[in-house]
């Protein structure tokens, strides 16, 4: 069977989820129950980024222990994504000790390869990117994400990033989707062209406590990038194939068993794994992992995908530092959770930035849904009640018109066209040709008119009532990983069972007679509240 692994970042708990961490979990959820509707094995890993500067300094401000300013916010986090109907397998928090303990390892082994040397680093140091820049890289002597800049001399432990510069320039010229999109893999080959650095993956005690502490020098911890970076493999029990592992850890992981980790696996799942990110963690997810994962003797990722950024109204990347962040709970509160779901799977290009606002939600969501989908259904089963006693009416032998002959042709293309983009990690466009065929559908009940056709002929009334109907089922069917509940409601009142990607690509599937039931809006006409308190 076919595998698929989807992965978000790991998001830092210096921060509850704002609709930025939502977009990217939404879309990664998506993929997955596509992926696993469509028959692949999929595994679905989200998480936390527990380590490091930001998380200290955030528990510090709270006046908590990190440990517990983290146990906190995994609950929060946990808490909306249950809100958001995220459907993950593994929800990976770096302070397990398990992972500590792996990370130990890798750290380890590659410092008895003489990967991991010892040097004096002095340059600059951005404490809120917790990243070190040369001299070139400032712009207007600030961090190139605009940040502030102090200036350290001090003794670290450096990653030979560049002794891999030339395998990993081979690897993406071998393997042309493992960046996506095209013009980001365009980017981390320009980048390729410079001479590529070693990275320092050390930080002195002295400055940072938080971390996980080098097996080989515990006056220093990781940086926090090396611990994050390796959860990918961690949860998916790299332990077990790394060669350093004692019986004695191998007995403490096994005694350790908890959910955040799939056991034994690690050949299943690796290399099928789909990272997808923020275009802002490309390079991190680019250049640093598959170099690390080489000098570990292990392959890249299959895909790391970077997908754009939300927009503030200053067309600026919508972040907490701004103090412009949505709450995904404000806007699911405002116009449902699988309303909100669906606007950040179709009304955001995967790939490039887009400007959110509420105004813009609610306008994509009126139009769509309300509009498009929830009136279509309202309309056409107010008719059946009103003509067939609310009972599928019975399909007649030869099309009625041309136009139905197309929209039948449409809609069973349907499922291959949404299969096809899903595979190809463009959902906004799947879910777009959904709603493209149901705004066929509106204009086609239009003309066929069945309220009228029904005074001269009742049984070719019915044959468009029911060609609405069965459109609407592959639709509803083919909307179940963007919209579950909305989906189940939808196909339930037309008492579909068969709920498989196979029914979704057949005709006829409501047998005549069938109970169609009537209901409340199915996405009643959001308003502006009167404050907006985006
Ligand atoms: N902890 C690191 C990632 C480590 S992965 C091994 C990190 N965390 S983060 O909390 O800052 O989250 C970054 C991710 O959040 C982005 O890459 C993106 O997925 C998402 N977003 C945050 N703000 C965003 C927008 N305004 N728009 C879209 N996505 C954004 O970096």
């Amino acid at each position: 069977m076919d595998r698929f692994y989807i992965t978000t970042p790991i998001y830092y708990v210096n921060d509850k989820p704002h609709l930025g961490s939502a977009y990217t979990t939404v879309n990664a959820d998506v993929l997955h129950r596509y992926h696993r509707w469509f028959g692949f094995e999929s595994l679905f890993l989200t998480g936390l980024d527990e380590h490091g500067q930001k998380v200290q300094k955030a528990a510090l401000d709270r006046g908590l222990e990190p440990q517990q300013h983290c146990d906190q916010m995994a609950e929060h986090f946990k808490q909306v994504w249950q809100q958001l109907n995220i459907d993950c397998d593994i929800f990976f928090r770096t302070t397990h000790p398990e992972h500590k303990q792996a990370v130990q390892q890798c750290l380890q082994q590659l410092y008895d390869k003489g990967d991991i040397f010892e040097s004096t680093y002095e340059g600059w140091y951005c404490v809120a990117d917790e990243t070190f820049h040369t001299e070139k890289e400032l712009v207007n002597g600030l961090s190139p994400s605009g940040r502030k800049v102090e200036k350290i001399v001090e003794k670290n432990y450096f990653f030979k990033m560049s002794a891999y510069q030339q395998k990993l320039i081979d690897f993406y010229t071998a393997n042309f989707e493992a960046v996506q999109p095209a013009h980001r893999r365009n980017e981390v080959l320009g980048f390729l062209k410079q001479p590529l650095q070693d990275l320092c993956i050390s930080r002195p005690k002295s400055r940072l406590q938080w971390g996980i502490e080098l097996p080989f020098d515990s006056d220093y911890v990781t940086y926090v990038w090396f611990d994050a970076l390796l959860n990918y493999a961690t949860a998916i029990d790299l332990q077990s194939t790394l060669p350093s592992q004692t019986p004695k850890q191998k007995a403490s992981a096994e005694d350790n068993k908890n959910s955040q980790f799939v056991r034994g696996r690690f050949q299943d799942w690796w290399p099928v794994a789909h990272h997808l990110v923020g275009k802002d963690i490309l390079m991190t997810h680019a250049i640093y992992w598959p170099c690390m994962l080489m000098a570990l003797g292990i392959p890249p990722a299959r895909v790391v995908f970077a997908h754009g950024w939300l927009l503030n109204k200053q067309n600026e990347k919508m972040s907490k530092s701004k103090g412009d962040v949505m709450r995904p709970e404000f806007l699911s509160s405002l116009i449902g959770v699988d309303a909100l779901r669906y606007y950040l799977v179709k009304a955001v290009v995967l790939g490039s930035d887009s400007p959110i606002s509420t105004d813009l939600v609610l306008s994509t969501v009126n139009t769509d849904l309300a509009n498009t989908l929830g009136n279509l259904l309202s309309r056409v089963t107010k008719l059946v009640h009103k003509y067939f006693d609310g009972q599928m009416p019975a399909p007649q032998k030869s099309p009625v018109s041309s136009e139905e002959v197309q929209l039948q042709a449409h809609a069973l293309q349907l499922p291959s066209v949404v299969r096809e983009n899903i595979l190809k990690l463009k959902p906004h466009l799947a879910v777009g040709e959904i709603i493209k065929t149901l705004e066929l559908t509106n204009p086609f009940l239009e003309n066929q008119a069945p309220w009228k056709l029904a005074k001269t002929d009742l049984p070719a009334a019915g044959h468009v009532l029911a060609t609405v109907l069965e459109v609407l089922r592959i639709a509803g069917l083919l909307l179940q990983p963007v919209m579950p509940q909305k989906s189940a409601e939808l196909l339930c009142r037309l008492s579909v069972t068969d709920l498989s990607f196979e029914a979704a690509r057949k005709w006829g599937q409501i047998p005549t007679s069938s109970q169609i039931l009537q209901g409340p809006a199915l996405f009643p006409r959001v308003q502006l509240p009167d404050t907006d308190v985006s």
